[in-house]
């Protein structure tokens, strides 16, 4: 495999041997396999819009075990507030253009990290990930997703990792991403790239939602079209019990619906209906021995009880650390 200098965005810039590649260092890394330090002497800047707690420690440890320094800037706190649209008179709030940010970081760094959640006032304008691709248009190093409106796919690295762990095979397994109540509407970034990477990987994918909750026509064509060229399945489901039923991985999440972006009071009263959408202990009873699976953070006994996350089939405390064992192999890889 070689990745180097390529930007990590999306798990569908990626071919399966690649991600596989990745997922196989990670690995190695796990077992302390791998101790080279490819970034000594080197520094990886991460830029944050949003908070972060797993990304960010695990972005800055994984850095500095491999042998480099980090910089995080919190942008607007700390840092100059960035405007990222194209073409505009800069005359508001905003001081400075990802345009000049992204080349002057290119000056100090060897990548370039970015978390830029989406403003959820309009569904299409925020999955064009105007912030996440804007950087990577400008920046003359490697610049990798932190979580951008549409895609986490670090995350989804991690995870598919863990069910490869807790399953051995990845083929046709059973596995279920279903939406969670959650009192507010939450990116959609975890539940793309989860459905992306398990269609890419030939699993049996479920997605149990509420119909205000389908994911994007575009996102599930390109969900469709990986799980086709895999060999693997993806079915719709409403009811979120009848779709766990025998399945290995009960992955929850909640997120936004896509119609309601711009109009947030509209999403909450929709949500009200749907407020038993949580995993429980009857849910997970009725798997195939299936693991309880959560990107975190996580409102406890609103998305799942307390029971489940803290039982022994609750995979969310190996999903986190996978995190840092990917990124280290993705660092490693691109640099
Ligand atoms: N899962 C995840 O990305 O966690 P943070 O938002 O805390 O970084």
């Amino acid at each position: 495999m070689n990745i180097k200098q390529r930007d990590f965005l999306s798990t569908g810039d990626f071919t399966n041997e690649e991600l596989t590649a990745l997922i196989d260092l990670a690995a190695k890394i796990k077992a302390r396999e791998y101790t080279e330090r490819p970034l000594a002497g080197r520094s990886v800047a991460l830029v944050f819009f949003n908070p972060s707690l797993r990304t960010r420690t695990s972005m800055e440890i994984a850095v500095y075990e491999l042998g480099g320094n980090t910089t995080s800037l919190d942008i607007g706190k700390g840092t100059w507030s960035l405007e990222y649209r194209e073409n505009v008179l800069m005359d508001g709030d905003k001081t400075e253009h990802i345009k000049e940010a992204a080349r002057v970081l290119s000056r100090y760094v060897a990548a370039i990290g970015v978390r830029a959640f989406p403003e959820m006032h309009n569904y299409a304008e925020d999955m064009q990930d105007a912030v996440v691709r804007g950087f990577a248009r400008y920046s003359d190093v490697p610049v990798v997703n932190l979580e951008s409106s549409r895609f986490h796919p670090f995350q989804a690295l991690a995870d598919l990792m863990t069910i490869r762990e807790k399953l051995g095979a990845l083929n046709h397994q059973r596995v279920v991403l279903s939406w969670a109540y959650h009192p507010k509407p939450l990116p959609m970034a975890v539940p793309n790239s989860f459905a992306l990477i398990t269609a890419q990987f030939g699993l049996d994918l479920t997605i149990a939602c509420p119909p205000e909750y389908d994911l994007g026509n575009e996102m599930m064509q390109e969900i469709n079209n990986a799980s086709a060229a895999s060999g693997g399945r993806v079915a719709l489901s409403r009811d979120y019990r009848k779709a766990c039923s025998g399945a290995k991985i009960i992955y929850a999440k909640s997120w936004g619906g896509k119609d309601f972006y711009g109009n947030p009071q509209a999403d909450i009263a929709a949500r009200q209906a749907y407020q038993d959408w949580r995993i429980d202990e009857a849910v997970m009873r009725s798997t195939d021995h299936g693991w309880f699976m959560h990107c975190l953070p996580v409102r406890r006994n609103v998305v799942v009880t307390d029971g489940v996350l803290d039982g022994e089939q609750s995979a969310a405390i190996d999903e986190a650390e996978n995190r840092l064992h990917v990124q280290k192999a993705v660092l490693a890889s691109i640099l």
